[in-house]
């Protein structure tokens, strides 16, 4: 780690999708070095665990992203039980796979109503909070898919990509206030997510491009996933780190996959630097 001045205070955190995989794993993660955490979540049976493993220390608040409403009183009745909230995971999301052509607009439309109307959903609800304090830090549920996508990812890597581009202007807005944001991208991981995907119904002319990469992901071994725990692990590492990253990629394959693709873009646009050039005045 290259820098670790952060880790001693008690931090409060607001965790959206905090009852499984990352989400989870986060929230434990912080209980077990003394933190406070209010977890939005639509199942709190599933953290229940967690909550008498750690009495007083995690409220449970039913939420659900896409419903503003639902944020604010999480928002609020997380301030009033710990009177502060240091880090915002903006974590919940889910999956859609299948060709752009194939994605129905109704499930376009409700994949970006958790993955960015919900993101956007929490920022507004926990930024005057942050704000008023002059400091935490936010953390923006992005993935691999955020930088680069391959046939049948399109609409997730959208959801992603819209994350990422509101974020690159939000680090500048945020920072003269004494906030800080990262985007979190991780490669593949153990979690539910892959179960949890949304199906685009099939148009077999992709059958070449999208049916051919859903196989190929569901032949993919065990050792090609990171674990949630490693990954949430990541994410700490950049809360306790005195600089944190913008971006963060989480697991080798998503690292490799978007330098590889940085490095096209890079090259592409060197390729075509005259034309782009000649446009001037
Ligand atoms: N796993 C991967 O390979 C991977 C890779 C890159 C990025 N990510 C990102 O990591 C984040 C966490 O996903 P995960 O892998 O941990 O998957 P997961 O185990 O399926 O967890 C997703 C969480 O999001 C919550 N959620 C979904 N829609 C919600 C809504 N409308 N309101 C409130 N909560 C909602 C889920 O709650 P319910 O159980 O109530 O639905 C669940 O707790 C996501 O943003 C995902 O895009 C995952």
């Amino acid at each position: 780690m290259t820098n670790s001045a952060n880790t001693a205070a008690v931090r409060t955190w607001f965790i959206t999708g905090a009852t499984s995989g990352i989400g989870r794993e986060l929230t434990a993660l912080a209980l077990g070095r003394g933190d406070n955490v209010a977890a939005a979540a639509r199942k709190a049976d599933q953290i229940r665990d967690l909550a008498e493993r750690h009495p007083g220390k995690l409220i449970a608040i039913d939420t659900d992203v896409r419903d503003e409403a639902s944020v604010r009183a999480a928002v609020d009745r997380a301030a009033a039980a710990f009177g502060r909230i240091d880090v915002v995971a903006n974590n919940a999301g889910y999956g859609l796979f299948g060709a752009v052509e194939e994605a129905s607009d109704v499930q376009a439309r409700a994949l970006f109503d958790t993955n960015v109307f919900g993101v956007l959903n929490v920022l507004r609800a926990t930024l005057p909070v942050l704000r008023q304090q002059s400091s935490g830090h936010v953390l923006q549920g992005s993935s691999l898919y955020g930088q680069t996508a391959h046939p049948g990812v399109g609409l997730l890597a959208a959801s992603k990509y819209a994350v990422e581009g509101l974020t690159d202007a939000l680090v500048a807005e945020l920072a003269p206030l004494g906030i800080k944001v990262t985007l979190i991208q991780p490669g593949p991981t153990s979690t539910a997510f892959l179960s949890n995907l949304d199906l685009a119904d099939a148009i077999p002319s992709y059958d070449e491009t999208v049916r051919t990469t859903q196989k190929a992901i569901s032949e993919l071994p065990p050792t090609a996933f990171s674990t949630p725990v490693r990954v949430a692990e990541g994410i700490l590492a950049a809360v306790d780190a005195e600089t944190p990253p913008l971006r963060l990629a989480l697991g080798t394959s998503s690292a490799a996959d978007m330098r590889t693709a940085l490095h096209a873009r890079l090259a592409e646009l060197d390729r075509w630097a005259d034309v782009s050039n000649a446009v001037d005045r």
